[in-house]
């Protein structure tokens, strides 16, 4: 029997979802996203999620990092709008970038004192901020992080919510489904749970699970990727809920499509399926 408190969205689900542009559409209405993320020792993960929100969508992409992931970004995604933060103020951020209708924030920060300030200084805007990978180690160890009005998606692999929730993480494989429910009651957001199956979780709707990846998705950065696409859809205007389950669906079968040597690839099922960079994901 079908369980209410789940559900599987289909690909015409997610299709209903997902924005279109029109004949009146420009780049401001399809939805500007902000990105905060990378530093000067992890510069790949910020690469790999203004990726992600480009590919997906993104009418435009704001990213805001230190000099060396804002070179790198600039040289792979010149459809970027770059800013490089002033390391001694960046709470400075929120007027350097301009205005953004959704933040990506995490991927590559680090976890030091700046970090934090530049967390602090995302959070407090009044618009949906994604929480990914360093920026859930922040908000782990400072849940005042997350006393804020506006939508909040947290997007962790398990081990990331053993820290969230303070349970070991063998609890969490264990009973993956109960644990994504707890997150997102006791932290007030969306809650994306990684892993072979990606689950959804938001108070009071059933948990959206979603099966469209691969095996070839474990591989260093793939996560990335995720959040520059959920980041497009939040900006887009879909909600939290929606923007997470839609982009984890697109991200797992841009995986598939990758893996099979892209969109005209053949392959029947997994067989058929090859190795994948994460790169690959966000290009497929
Ligand atoms: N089958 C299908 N999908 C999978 C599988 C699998 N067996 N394993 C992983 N995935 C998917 C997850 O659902 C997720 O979308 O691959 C993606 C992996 O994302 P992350 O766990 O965030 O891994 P990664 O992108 O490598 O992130 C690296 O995250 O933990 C931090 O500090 C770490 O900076 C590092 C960053
Ligand atoms: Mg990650």
């Amino acid at each position: 029997l079908p369980d209410p408190e789940v559900a599987a969205p289909t690909g015409d689900d997610v299709a209903g979802l997902l924005p279109r542009p029109g004949a009146e559409s420009d780049k401001y209405r399809r939805g500007v996203v902000g990105i905060a993320a990378g530093s000067d020792t992890y510069t790949g993960a910020a690469v790999l999620s203004a990726g992600g929100a480009v590919r997906a969508g993104a009418g435009m992409v704001r990213f805001a990092s230190t000099a060396e992931p804002v070179r790198l970004v600039r040289a792979r995604w010149p459809e970027a709008v770059t800013t490089v933060l002033d390391p001694s103020a960046p709470e400075g951020l929120l007027d350097e970038v301009g205005r953004v209708q959704a933040w990506v924030l995490g991927p590559g920060l680090g976890t030091g004192p700046e970090a934090h300030a530049v967390a602090r200084a995302v959070l407090a805007a009044d618009v949906p901020v994604l929480v990914d990978a360093d920026g859930l180690t922040l908000v782990a160890k400072d849940r005042t992080l997350l006393r804020r009005a506006a939508p909040t998606v947290l997007t962790p692999h398990a081990g990331e919510l053993s820290r969230l929730l303070g349970v070991p993480r063998e609890r969490i494989e264990a009973a993956r489904l109960d644990h994504v429910r707890r997150a997102a009651a006791e932290l007030g957001a969306t809650v994306l749970l990684k892993g072979s199956t990606t689950l959804v979780a938001e108070e009071h709707r059933p948990v959206r699970v979603n099966t469209t990846g691969t095996p070839w998705l474990a591989t260093g950065g793939t996560g990335d990727v995720l959040s520059g696409i959920t980041g497009a859809l939040l900006a887009a205007g879909l909600s939290g809920y929606d923007a997470a389950s839609c982009a984890a669906y697109i991200h797992g079968l841009a995986a598939r499509i990758a893996a099979r040597g892209g969109a005209a690839g053949g392959g029947d099922g997994r067989r058929g399926e090859a190795p994948i960079a994460a790169l690959d994901v966000a290009e497929a």
